[in-house]
């Protein structure tokens, strides 16, 4: 028995496998980055510590969006319109901009009076971003909307643009009846 035992214990007739305790650095490194893991896990998924971050990402992506917006004089990329649509902050500036100056014609919540219902699936001038973009920037003088890109500015056609595509397809109670193709 006890021959077994050194025989595990003793390599090469003078290598010795001794029993000492952990270094105690080694075991602040074991056990501080056990409870680092935890209390990083509770602030992320539990309380939200680091949600900051993401405001701050999607801040700084929506003034490289509107920057596109300024540059591409009255186009932008459908994925930036659809990015915007998924930034709180853009979507929020276009629920503004409509309360203000689009709810009198397509009512406040978009489901339309002397404009087109905006929250049905059936468009005039094409249900795309980049269409809904355009309507909005350029209007339709003929028809009796306005061109707002000259009046709102670039940045406010996007996030009115954005807002726009949330409500999209929404189908508000008592809106009015579709008109133009349907294109969800
Ligand atoms: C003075 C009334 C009026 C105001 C204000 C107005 N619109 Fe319009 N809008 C219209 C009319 C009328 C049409 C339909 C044009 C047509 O028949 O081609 C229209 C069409 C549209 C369309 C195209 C719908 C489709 O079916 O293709 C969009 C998008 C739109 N408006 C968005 C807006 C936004 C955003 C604002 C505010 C910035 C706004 N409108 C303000 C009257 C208005």
């Amino acid at each position: 028995m006890s021959d077994e035992k050194e025989q595990v214990h003793v390599y090469d007739d003078d290598l010795v496998e001794e029993d000492n305790a952990l270094p105690l650095w080694w075991q602040y490194a074991l056990y501080g980055g056990v409870v680092f893991a935890a209390v990083y896990w509770f602030a992320e998924h539990q309380v939200g510590a680091f949600a900051a971050q993401d405001v701050v990402y999607q801040e700084e992506m929506l003034s490289v969006r509107l920057e596109q917006a300024k540059r591409g004089g009255g186009s932008l990329p459908p994925e930036a319109l659809i990015a915007l649509s998924k930034a709180p902050a853009a979507v929020e500036q276009g629920k503004q901009v409509f309360a203000s100056t689009c709810a009198s014609c397509h009512r406040a919540d978009g489901g339309g009076n002397i404009g087109p219902n905006l929250t049905d699936g059936a468009w005039l001038h094409g249900g795309k971003p980049e269409n809904i973009y355009s309507s909005v920037h350029d209007g339709v003088a003929a028809k009796g909307m306005p061109a707002w890109g000259p009046q709102l500015g670039e940045e406010k056609v996007a996030a009115a643009t954005a807002y726009l595509l949330t409500i999209k397809g929404t189908n508000v109670p008592g809106g009015k009846p579709p008109q133009g193709t349907e294109e969800l």
